[in-house]
């Protein structure tokens, strides 16, 4: 296995060289989506305007349509960046992701109804009958955005495929299925993930910076001087304002295919999915991903009879049979004799495997997710390199499944950052983040009320000052 093992080393090794080409490359990707719209990394403009001061207040629901459940939470803020929160999850099915997109959101506003009447029916029940609460819907795929409660779906992202959606307005879409179940709420704003997470990890730590999600999918966010972008000014908003941007990296490269180390298992994988050639970046580095690329090495090895010789074979064919989940089962196997992965060789594809095949798939593992790490790292150092971020130092906030679950995945982003900057990547620092769709999302609607409402009072008052509230408010 040892041969087997080196080849596959140097097809998934990133040099620190080739990792500071990626972020060349990434840091212009990132200035095109700023300057122009509709470029391949569009850097969408979120209309979040400023960091939250800390002191925003009161009652919020926040629904979150990710890419494995739907969240629907209750969320108080009691300023001084303190909140609670009660939630309810709910699991989508395949069929769900690729069902009408109407029904997708009438699905979401059947859920918000259970889920009011049971808050509300409890005797301590925050919800009181009669009451409007603002929404904070996170919907966490690349929107374009001409306002925070609007957002033109550009595209599908992992593995979603509802048609009648691609191209309008989800926000309208939403508000329709909010008024077929007559639900006592206004969507008051539309946000992404990695945006509800940089609000939310600020709100609690201001030296956050930037917000990453490793989840099913990847992404990340970050606050940007509008007057740096070209794109933003000719939208007539002041140029004295900072405001969010969702990157969407995930699609860095896409299309093109010019920048990243692409195995030919990473090719099988892009021209097998639902969205050939779209997601290049997401699809090196996912949760939804990864265990697919393992067991696409390990089914060449079968093929060229290296692997399982006389077993069958069937079960591990499949594709998508093999979770992320096990990649990070099998890198954290304390037991010498690799146990774990002895079982779930064993229960999920009812093969069995010698001790030399349990230590390459282990070593394949690790291969494969410390690429994905060392190119997450690559993504935070061109936020970080166009920002100058680097030598004052900033907190990336990161959640996701991988970020959280997977053994080593934050060292390795660090090791990265080192490699790219030398010692100074030292002061680059990731930490678990806030809750970005729940509490983020809270946060986001509470400032937005904030917003309206001081536009409306200097409108009323002294419209010489309007030119310096961003306007589409
Ligand atoms: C979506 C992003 C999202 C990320 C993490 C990507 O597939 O395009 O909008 O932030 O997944 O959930």
């Amino acid at each position: 296995m040892a041969d087997h093992l080196r080849k596959y080393e140097a097809l998934f090794t990133l040099t620190p060289q080739r990792m500071r080409m990626i972020v060349e490359a990434f840091k212009e990707a990132l200035e095109l989506g700023l300057e122009k719209p509709s470029q391949v990394v569009p850097m969408i403009p979120t209309f979040v305007f400023g960091w939250p001061t800390g002191k925003e207040t009161g009652d919020y629901i926040a629904v979150d349509l990710g890419g494995t459940n739907l969240r629907v939470c209750l969320v108080t803020l009691q300023g001084d960046g303190k909140f609670e929160i009660t939630q309810s999850k709910y699991r989508l099915t395949e069929e769900q992701k690729q069902d009408d997109g109407q029904k997708l959101f009438d699905f979401c506003a059947e859920c918000l109804r259970t889920f009011i009447d049971t808050n509300s029916s409890e005797p301590d029940g925050v919800l009181t009958p009669g009451e409007i609460l603002p929404l904070g819907f996170t919907f966490s795929y690349p929107c374009t955005q001409e306002r925070i409660d609007h957002g033109v779906l550009i595209r599908w992202t992992k593995g979603f495929g509802s048609p009648n959606t691609e191209g309008r307005d989800v926000a309208a879409m939403f508000n329709e299925s909010i008024e077929k179940y007559q639900l006592p709420v206004k969507l008051t704003a539309l946000i992404n993930d990695t945006t509800g997470t940089l609000i939310a990890s600020h709100y609690v730590n201001p030296r956050t910076k930037i917000a990453c999600i490793f989840g099913t999918g990847c992404n990340a966010a970050y606050m940007e001087h509008v007057r740096d972008s070209d794109k933003i000014k000719s939208m007539g908003i002041t140029d004295d304002v900072d405001m969010a941007i969702n990157c969407e990296w995930g699609a860095f490269d896409s299309f093109v295919h010019e920048h990243l180390p692409r195995t030919k298992y990473d090719i099988i994988v892009d021209e097998s999915s639902n969205k050939p050639a779209e997601q290049s970046f997401e699809k090196l580095i996912s949760g939804r991903y990864l265990g697919e690329i393992l067991r696409l090495v390990i089914c060449e090895l079968v093929d060229e009879g290296v692997l399982f010789l006389g077993q069958n074979t069937y079960k591990i064919e499949k594709p998508y049979v093999i979770d992320t989940a096990f990649l990070s089962l099998m890198e954290s196997d304390p037991t010498d004799e690799l146990l774990m992965i002895i079982g779930i060789f064993n229960h999920f594809f009812a093969l069995e495997t010698t001790l030399a095949e349990r230590q390459f798939f282990r070593a394949l593992a690790k291969l494969i997710g410390r690429r994905a790490a060392r190119l997450s790292a690559c993504g935070i150092a061109a936020i970080v390199s166009k920002m100058g971020y680097l030598d004052e130092g900033c907190s990336v906030g990161a959640d996701g499944s991988l970020y959280n679950k997977y053994p080593g995945f934050a060292d390795r982003i660090h090791e990265g950052l080192q490699d790219i900057f030398g010692e100074k990547g030292r002061n680059i620092v990731t930490h678990h983040a806030e809750d970005g769709s729940g509490v983020g999302s809270a946060i986001i609607a509470a400032m937005t009320k904030i917003r309206k409402e001081a536009v409306s009072s200097t409108q009323h008052t002294r419209a010489g000052l309007f030119r310096r509230l961003p306007i589409s408010a």
